[in-house]
């Protein structure tokens, strides 16, 4: 099984994750994993933390000579802002964080509580998930996510190849797929800045290179639809996932949600083993399970909490009516979670390729893969 926990706080001494179950034989590279730690910084909208961070990873253990080992893996994210001790508590609790009820459950200050729930967690979560693209990326799978929409203002992402659509992203200031919005956007931002607001957003997140089978529908908590809704969902301001056509697919008939399976005999080679769909509404999972499409999840992120012109609150000292406190924020943060969706699935859907392919080495891993794709040419007669 593979699977990770992060510890650290926000202005803490550091971050660390600890992925365990990761398997043996990946040429392992810390510089893709600090690629994605420098992405998540990045994006128009972000507050004055990133200017002063400069994230990287360090490998504590499980590798040797570049090597995974198959050991637990512990990653550690230093903080530049190491200043926990001499902060100051909150008094007003901001609407739209846990401070109110996190001091409340844990008998404890605002800032015991903000400190864990903040975003910058991420990190952890992004260098665990770039860990595990290095797992995937051999088996040809790819996870790709990008912003599709700011606030009101949409931004359909422009069809083209993978890779073309990188290069796009990677050239967008708030990492749409269509790099000329991004003055409108950029715009956009700046107006709800001025007004003292935030802005949130619906970022897509597509997997490709995709075999049959991963996830299961014999059991509840086995469902990868389930997963992944639970791994997208637990990211900080998340609230609310769609697969597929998602929402619109409970507004029209049967009849034109469904992806109509066709046969082409000169596709039998690829991983679709030849069954092709004239549409993807499903979204590549059909009963918790892959079926060979790229997936394909919307995740909806709600504007950000801290507002600079606040909102009513309450002092926890007086009980008297007052705004709520304000510490240095994000004004939209789309695109930086744009990255972290990225990592978070990809992570999910190395676990769901470890349990159906075996986790001890990666090329024990790529031969299951091929055997059970041998395996079932076999049994379809091919
Ligand atoms: C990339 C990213 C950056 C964020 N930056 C901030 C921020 O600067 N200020 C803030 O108040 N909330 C920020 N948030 C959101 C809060 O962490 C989150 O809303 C809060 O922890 C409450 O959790 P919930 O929204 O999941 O209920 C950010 C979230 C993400 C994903």
């Amino acid at each position: 099984m593979l699977r990770y926990l992060t510890a650290g706080e926000s202005h803490g001494r550091a971050l660390v994750a600890l992925v365990d179950g990761f398997p043996a034989g990946v040429d392992l590279k810390v510089e893709a994993i600090n690629a994605e730690l420098v992405r998540r910084q990045g994006g128009y909208g972000r507050g004055g933390r990133q200017t002063i961070e400069a994230d990287h990873v360090e490998v504590l253990s499980g590798v040797w000579r570049g090597m995974t080992l198959g050991s637990p893996i512990a990653l550690l994210i230093p903080n530049k802002d190491f200043k926990i001790d001499q902060m100051e508590d909150l008094d007003r609790p901001r609407p739209g964080h846990g401070d109110l009820s996190g001091s409340i459950k844990y008998l404890t200050s605002v800032r015991a509580i903000l400190e864990r729930a903040s975003a910058r967690e991420t990190t952890t979560r992004v260098a665990a998930g770039a860990l595990a693209k290095q797992l995937l990326a051999p088996l040809g799978i790819t996870a790709f996510a990008y912003v599709v929409q700011v606030g009101e203002l949409q931004v359909p992402p422009k069809l083209g190849e993978l890779e073309e659509q990188r290069a796009w992203r990677d050239h967008s200031i708030i990492y749409t797929l269509d790099p000329d919005r991004d003055q409108q956007v950029a715009e956009l931002i700046d107006r709800c800045k001025q007004a003292g607001d935030t802005l949130g957003g619906i970022i897509e997140i597509r997997v490709e290179g995709l075999p049959y089978g991963l996830g299961t529908h014999t059991q509840w908590d086995k469902k990868l639809d389930g997963r992944l809704a639970q791994a997208v969902m637990a990211v900080q301001a998340m609230k609310g996932v769609e697969i597929g056509m998602g929402f619109q697919a409970a507004r029209i008939p049967g009849s034109q949600v469904h992806d109509p399976i066709q046969f082409d005999p000169s596709q039998t080679h690829t991983r679709s083993l030849g069954f092709t769909r004239t549409h993807n509404n499903a979204g590549g999972l059909e009963a918790g399970m892959t079926n060979s499409q790229p997936l394909v999840l919307r995740v909806a992120m709600k504007p950000i909490s801290t507002l600079a012109k606040p909102l009513e609150s309450v002092n926890l000292q007086t009980k008297q009516s007052e705004l709520a406190s304000y510490e240095r924020s994000d004004v939209c943060a789309v695109a930086a979670a744009s990255c972290i969706l990225e990592n978070v699935v990809a992570f999910e859907m190395a676990c769901a390729v470890v349990e159906k392919f075996g986790g001890d080495n990666l090329e024990e891993i790529k031969q299951r893969l091929d055997l059970f794709y041998e395996m079932a040419r076999k049994m379809l007669n091919e």
